[in-house]
Formats: C-alpha cells, sequence, structure tokens
C-alpha cells in the first residue's frame, strides 16, 4: 500500500464537502499547518486567514494552551461514555460556559457539530411543548436566506434554496419561513446595523393567523445571518420578533454557530443585541474548532419542564455517543480561559470600528455594489457575472488564496470576511488591500 505524502496526497478517494470536487483536484488549494493568524500552503506560503478557518477559529490558529489540554486529555480518557455515565471535563465545561450565556440561561446539552446543536434545538422545542400539555404545537418557522447546517431539521428550516433543492420531496413538514432581511434598494453600504427593514419580522403575524399560534413550537433564526453573505438585523428587528414569539407562546431559537464566543464583540449576538432567545444553538468558536463539538443552551424554565414531565427514567430522547466528549470539553475548557485572560470579546469590540472603515474603503473596488459590517465581520457584495451567478466571487476567492495569499470565503457573488478575533489593526488593513488586489486582477 502506498501512504501519499504530506505533500502530494492523492486526491481521488475524499469525496469533499461543499465543493466543486473536479475543479478543486484540478487545482488543489492545501493547507499544511497554521500558527496563531496564518495557515501554510503546501508550497509553503503563508497565507492571511480572513475567515478564521470556517468562522470558528476565534482565537487565532494552534494555541499552545488549548493544544496542551487536548494532548493530556488524549493520554488520560481517551473516551468516555455519554449515556447513563459521565465524566467530570464535560461538566466543568458546561459548568464554565453558563456564565457567559445570555441570562436565564443555565443547561447546555452537548454534540458534536452545529447542525447537530440546531437539530437538538428544534427537538427539544418539541419536548418542551409536549410537557407542557401543548403538542399540537409542532410547526416551525424559519427566515428564507437562513442556515442552519445540514441536518434534516437544519436543511428543512434552513432557507438556502440549494442545500434545499435535491432533498426537497423529503424536507420536514410543517415548516413555513420568514421572509430575509436583504435588501439592497433600502440597505445598501449600510455601516453596522440597517436602519430599514424592521417591519419585516411582522411576517410572523400573518404566519400565526395563516397557522394558527397555537400550531407554532418556534421560530429560529440566526441574529446575524454569515453563511448566506452576512446579512446584519436592521435596527429593531430582533426585537420585534422576540416581542411577537413571546406575545403568541412561541419560542425564539437564536442559532449563533457563527455569531457566538465574540464575533460580534460580546460573547453573544443575543448579549450583543439585547435580546434574549428560549433557546441558543452554538459550536464553532466553543472549542476554537480545535475538537468538534456544539452545545444547544436553554433557559431554566423550558430544561425544568422537560425534566420534570418525566416521572423516571430518561426525560429526554436524544443524545450522541460523543456528546460531551473529553478532548472537545478540555479544548473547550482551555479556549474559553484564552478568551478570558486576552480578553478577545472586548478586543473584537475595540477593533470594530478600525475593520467597518477598512472594509468600508472598497465601496470603491471594482464590481462591489454593497459593504456590509457588523462586529468583526463583513460582507462585500459584487455584481454577479451575466449568466454565471457566483462565478465572480468565485474568481476572487482562487486569486486571493493563490495570488494574493489570503484565505477568503465567498458564497454567491458575496465576500465574507470574519477573521480570528486576534487580528491586529494591521492586518486588517493588509487583509483588505489584499481583497482589493484580487478585485483589481479579475477586473
Ligand atoms: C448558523 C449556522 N448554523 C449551523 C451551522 C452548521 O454547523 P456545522 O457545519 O458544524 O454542522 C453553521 C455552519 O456554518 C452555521 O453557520
Amino acid at each position: 500500500m502506498t501512504v501519499p505524502s504530506r505533500h502530494d496526497p492523492a486526491l481521488d478517494a475524499q469525496w469533499m464537502p461543499f465543493t466543486a470536487n473536479k475543479a478543486f483536484k484540478a487545482r488543489p488549494r492545501l493547507l499544511v499547518s497554521a500558527k496563531d493568524m496564518h495557515y501554510q500552503s503546501d508550497d509553503g506560503r503563508a497565507i492571511l486567514d480572513g475567515t478564521a478557518g470556517l468562522w470558528c477559529v476565534n482565537a487565532g490558529h494552534c494555541r499552545p494552551s488549548i493544544i496542551e489540554a487536548i494532548s493530556r486529555t488524549a493520554a488520560s480518557l481517551d473516551f468516555a461514555p455519554s449515556f447513563q455515565m459521565g465524566h467530570p471535563l464535560s461538566f466543568a465545561f458546561a459548568d464554565k460556559l453558563v456564565p457567559l450565556l445570555p441570562d436565564g440561561m443555565r443547561h447546555v446539552f452537548f454534540s458534536n457539530s452545529g447542525s447537530e446543536a440546531v437539530d437538538s434545538a428544534l427537538k427539544i422545542a418539541l419536548a418542551y411543548h409536549q410537557a407542557r400539555g401543548e403538542p399540537e404545537r409542532r410547526m416551525f418557522i424559519g427566515r428564507t436566506r437562513g442556515y442552519h447546517g445540514v441536518g434534516w431539521g437544519g436543511i428543512s428550516v434552513g432557507g438556502i434554496e440549494a442545500n434545499r433543492k435535491t432533498f426537497a420531496a423529503q424536507l420536514m413538514p410543517h415548516v413555513d419561513h420568514l421572509p430575509h432581511t436583504h435588501d439592497l434598494a433600502h440597505n445598501a453600504f449600510s455601516k453596522g446595523q440597517p436602519l430599514w427593514g424592521a417591519h419585516l419580522a411582522d411576517a410572523l403575524e400573518t404566519m400565526v393567523a395563516t397557522h394558527g399560534a397555537d400550531r407554532i413550537a418556534a421560530v429560529i433564526v440566526e441574529p446575524l445571518s454569515g453563511s448566506t453573505g452576512v446579512l446584519v438585523p436592521p435596527v429593531g428587528y430582533l426585537e420585534r420578533l422576540r416581542a411577537l414569539c413571546t406575545q403568541h407562546g412561541i419560542l425564539l431559537i437564536f442559532d449563533e454557530v457563527i455569531s457566538g464566543f465574540g464575533r460580534l464583540g460580546a460573547p453573544f449576538a443575543a448579549q450583543y443585541f439585547g435580546v434574549t432567545p428560549d433557546i441558543m444553538a452554538m459550536a464553532k468558536g466553543l472549542t476554537n474548532a480545535a475538537v468538534p463539538m456544539g452545545a444547544t443552551t436553554v433557559l431554566g424554565s423550558i430544561h425544568d419542564t422537560v425534566v420534570q414531565a418525566a416521572p423516571r427514567g430518561i426525560e429526554f430522547f436524544h443524545g450522541y455517543t460523543y456528546s460531551g466528549h473529553p478532548l472537545a470539553a478540555a479544548a473547550g475548557i482551555a479556549t474559553l480561559e484564552v478568551y478570558q485572560q486576552e480578553g478577545l470579546f472586548a478586543r473584537a469590540h475595540a477593533l470594530s470600528p478600525v475593520w467597518e472603515a477598512a472594509v468600508h474603503s472598497l465601496c470603491d473596488a471594482p464590481f462591489v455594489i454593497d459593504v456590509r459590517n457588523l462586529g468583526l465581520v463583513a460582507g462585500i457584495e459584487l455584481e454577479p457575472r451575466p449568466g454565471l451567478p457566483g462565478a465572480r466571487a468565485f474568481d476572487a476567492f482562487v486569486n486571493c488564496f493563490h495570488e494574493q495569499d489570503a484565505l477568503i470565503r465567498v458564497t454567491g457573488d458575496i465576500i465574507a470576511l470574519s477573521p480570528p478575533l486576534t487580528i491586529s489593526e494591521e492586518q486588517i488593513h493588509e487583509l483588505v488591500a489584499k481583497v482589493r488586489r484580487a478585485l483589481e486582477s479579475i477586473a
């Protein structure tokens, strides 16, 4: 058997996720190591990480204390069963997480990814309504352009058409979608939250009238939509959604897989916007992505209702072999310590005006039709190439990687930037200059 060398692997066997496999394998982009703000490519270049990996390496790459915690744990407790058994690290991690969570959230259910955290959230919502004697509340309201991972629950409540169309015939029933808030006619070049669009939350009233409030279990939204191309919630929108959910006894689920762990300059978007959901899904920055992990947190009242409704035995028939895995829990504890010791959430907040000014300087770069930002996130929308949606931004992505030594992310014709929270002011300007050069190169 020949083992592929590190720098020359055979590429055929792996079927890559969310990737144009044929094009990638014809011209691969391989990352072989990482440190702080940079990746190293297989041809030896230092690549500036403009995306914190995939919105997840919030504390920068290969942090020594996180590596040390994982290594120590791997050598002493590789695995412990998670059903009817436990180990101290996952309890310690949950305990350490609670003070960071929005007020009233006191319990954490562990999984292995954002997709699983979302599916867990949906199941908890159904279990809660059943426990309180309203089992007919089983409908979910998502939002168009929402991304909630790739589980059946996530793609059903999600609203990214490309992710749904192949599976459309088998999606979950009893789902409807709010309109998204993206409208360049009103919101182009907004700095921070757009002023227009709070009224779009009122579509929930129409759904209540159509379906009946007593049939709706929960509304799920990303407080700031990331994967669909950085849609910042309009001023007052989330507050309106919260008020309507409360009025109609509908649970509000925030998917904070991207917006959590300091991305907006607060622990979670919930605190940034001052809007507390009933259930919240998280992942990514939870462990600085060093070990896969997801988590779902709920208000104390939701946990207590579900747990107390069961007379004896297992209260919630749901869980994963690797829920609270020792390596993930160890990585998570070490990650929270890095965030705290280095004040990274406050750092992101302090840097956000510099970030805003830098990304908006791209307003006159070729093809740019919008720039939007919040915290340390930015979306740069390009005019699509006629008849070839997404092609322009993809060319910018490829140019950035091969020619500018920068990693950016693109979705459709939108460039999404979300660097590690450790980025310096100088690196912010460097990243923006690289994006400008890429756009000029493909012009
Ligand atoms: C908002 C949101 N929810 C869920 C997910 C799914 O997470 P995962 O890929 O870890 O399953 C993502 C991934 O980007 C996300 O952005």
